[in-house]
């Protein structure tokens, strides 16, 4: 029976293309990849979270649709992402585009996103949102620690499966619109400075030794990491900590925000209760 139904299926390529600093959205991206794949589908991973991969070109008339995966970076998708998908052009492919999310902001995300991939010639079926645990907590928060878990995952395989049938459907439906924020995008951009008045020390190895295995230069979205000096460029770091996450010694760190975190909470109306009792979801 199994068998009959993948023979069923007309061949249908799918590619993901995602982002990702510290590992979460990159494990919703693979949940997603393994349920096609089960469904018999043909997927393509593109990981664009170095600038030498987000200078290649993707052919999107080899693919008959596209996933496209971020982490939310103060509000929206994050800065290197918009501007590389404002090279892209989408040929009217059906798209679809999750992220992940540390508990706090993220509506402005759905928005933004709709409104540019339309001027790509992008047609969006569907986004979801997903908890990942905050980067943030690699300096002391507590957001959405564990996440994404299990529940996130079943939540990834759903969306995965709604996802394909508007993608393989013969009529286009496209994704609800979303509510226009209440903020100007000048004041999301105001938004984006946030993180360096939070994290005033950039990663750095602070004179520790390492064994110099240039991972956290080579994997930096930014091209900002001198993995000889232990230091970043301040101008072009975008603090997304992909340098910290990639550390195999454990050796690079910033400065400790924990003490800001109860404020953080307060700030959002919030308790870590209740971010850790969020739900992923789905919208079509
Ligand atoms: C610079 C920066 C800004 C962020 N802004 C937000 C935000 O506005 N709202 C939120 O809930 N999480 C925010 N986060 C947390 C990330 O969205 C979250 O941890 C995400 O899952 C990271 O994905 P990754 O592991 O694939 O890099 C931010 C993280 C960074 C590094």
């Amino acid at each position: 029976m199994e068998n009959m139904e993948k023979e069923d299926i007309t061949p249908f390529n799918v590619i993901i293309v995602f982002f990702s600093a510290t590992g979460n959205t990159r494990k919703i991206a693979d949940t997603i990849k393994s349920k096609l794949s089960d469904l018999g589908v043909s997927v393509t991973q593109f990981d664009i979270s170095s600038p030498k991969d987000r200078n290649k070109n993707i052919s999107f008339s080899d693919y008959d649709a596209v996933f496209f995966g971020f982490p939310i970076y103060s509000l929206r998708a994050p800065r290197v992402c918009r501007e590389w998908l404002m090279r892209q052009n989408g040929e009217s492919k059906r798209c679809s585009v999750f992220f992940t999310y540390g508990g706090f902001g993220k509506e402005p995300a759905h928005y933004y996103i709709k409104e540019l991939l339309e001027k790509r010639d992008f047609a969006l079926v569907s986004t979801a949102e997903f908890l990942g645990a905050h980067t943030f907590n690699y300096s002391g928060w507590e957001a959405a620690q564990g996440r994404p878990d299990n529940s996130d995952m079943k939540v990834a395989e759903e969306y995965t499966v709604k996802t394909l049938e508007r993608f393989r459907a013969d009529k286009l439906t496209k994704v609800n619109d979303f509510e226009k924020p209440p903020y100007p995008v000048e004041q999301l951009d105001e938004a984006e400075k946030y993180r360096f008045r939070l994290i005033t020390q950039l990663p750095t190895r602070d004179g520790k030794e390492c064994c110099l295995c240039m991972q956290c230069e080579e994997l930096c979205p930014t091209g900002s990491m001198d993995a000889v000096r232990g230091i970043v460029n301040p101008k072009s770091c975008i603090a997304c900590f992909r340098c910290i996450a990639s550390c195999p010694e454990n050796v690079l760190h910033t400065n400790d925000i924990a003490n800001s975190w109860e404020n953080k909470l307060k700030m959002h109306n919030t308790s870590k209760e209740e971010i850790d009792g969020m739900e992923s979801k789905i919208f079509l």
